[in-house]
């Protein structure tokens, strides 16, 4: 009896194996996840990977490896541009749709979710707008008017299109602004006071009642262990909390993820805990804007591999560890790349005093850096019983 249950089981044993080999082979090779997508490597935990994309670049024909890569690898899209209010309404009352629109049916052919970026932000508004409020022949009233209309128009347009939507952007200080006590700042808060964070929700709300909503901001990965006073992260958590008490319709958190090897940054453990105490809240997470750059020095601009290798291996280990914090907690829907190759970042154009770079997964010809195959290698590597699929998130209320 016991040998007969002992040869039962081998036999169901060595059929299983055979099956997990058999199945997915293809063309008579064994299956080997390191050869799938980032897209397919998060199918398992329920997670999206995503990348903001340049509209300009989508559609270059000279550059069709973009285009490409931005469909196989990623699974959701972030317009890296096209959908904030200056590329929308660049003049007062005419609409510039065109490349937004774009981005939205290449989602749809590629069976990708968008994360619309950005409602309301105080860097990349209008000159029109910016201009007629310091000048005055915008009043206070008519500007709340405009961002209601803003916000209800564009999402009105891309109503059940939208997965998530930042809603509000960086609307927290940090400790080295003037006055450093953490506090809201910026164009919104100054010119309508904080409670157009509150507002900003409802009306979105209002016009798509399916997309999740989230606040978005940067370095808010980790809570401090200093004092929470002035804690970027603690000030966002109490944010958020206050604004779920009030029954605003807040569905997430976005922490952007923007580090640099130069910082000391954070560890897994660390990033992990703050992810679970923002969804302890009932909000789901996210990260929506990760890169690692780097100071090009002159050691690495002349290709010294003793100042480049470092720099790879930092990036890799925090793109690693942002990855790994947020497949560990259930609530973190997505993990999104700003920007995916070295050769269209942000970085170079907005950190150039000093120069850095080398931010994002694949280099400036495409190659794939060690900071991709560490991700693949956390979404392969992963499972129960302490990552665990993603929990859907449904608008709250
Ligand atoms: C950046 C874009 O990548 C640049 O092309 C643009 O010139 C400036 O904005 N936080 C955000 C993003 O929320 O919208 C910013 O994107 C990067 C910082």
């Amino acid at each position: 009896m016991k040998l007969r249950r002992w040869i039962a089981t081998g036999v169901v044993a060595v059929a299983t194996v055979a099956t997990l080999n058999a199945l997915p082979a293809t063309a008579g090779r064994q299956y080997d996840p390191a050869e799938q997508s980032l897209r397919t490597l998060g199918q398992r935990h329920g997670l999206h990977i995503g990348t903001a994309v340049d509209l300009a670049v989508l559609n270059d024909p000279a550059d069709p490896r973009y285009r490409q890569l931005a469909a196989s690898e990623f699974s959701s899209v972030t317009a890296e541009n096209a959908m904030k209010w200056e590329s929308l309404e660049p003049t007062r009352g005419s609409y510039n749709w065109g490349p937004a629109d774009e981005l939205v049916a290449f989602a749809r052919q590629n069976n990708q979710s968008i994360r619309g970026h950005v409602l309301v932000w105080h860097n990349q508004l209008p000159g029109w707008l910016t201009s007629g409020v310091a000048d005055g022949s915008i009043s206070k009233e008519e500007l709340r008017a405009l961002l209601k209309k803003h916000i209800t128009t564009v999402v009105s347009r891309y109503k059940g299109k939208i997965w998530q939507w930042d809603v509000v952007n960086e609307a927290v200080s940090d400790p080295w602004d003037n006055p450093p006590t953490l506090h809201y700042k910026g164009f919104w808060a100054q010119h309508l006071g904080p409670g157009y964070i509150a507002d900003a929700f409802r009306w979105a709300r209002a016009a798509d009642p399916k997309a999740l909503l989230f606040y978005n901001d940067y370095n808010i990965e980790a809570f401090g262990s200093g004092d929470p006073a002035n804690d970027k992260t603690q000030f966002v958590y109490d944010m958020a909390r206050q604004l779920r008490a009030e029954g605003v319709p807040i569905d997430g958190i976005g922490s952007q993820g923007h580090l640099g090897t130069q910082y000391g940054n954070y560890d897994t453990l660390q990033v992990a805990a703050a992810l679970k105490k923002f969804s302890g809240l009932g909000l789901a997470t996210a990260f929506t804007e990760v890169d690692v750059r780097s100071q090009l020095t002159e050691g690495v601009q002349a290709g010294d591999s003793a100042e480049i290798n470092p720099r790879l291996q930092a990036s890799a280990a925090n793109f690693s560890v942002l990855l790994r914090a947020c497949l560990a907690d259930r609530h973190c829907l997505s993990f999104t790349v700003w920007g995916f190759t070295d050769k269209h970042s942000w970085v170079p154009g907005w950190f150039s005093d000093p120069p850095e770079g080398m931010a994002t997964i694949y280099d400036e010809n495409y190659l794939p850096k060690r900071a991709y195959h560490e991700m693949k290698a956390d979404l392969i590597y992963a499972g129960p019983p302490y990552v665990l699929p993603r929990v859907p998130h449904r608008p709250r209320r």
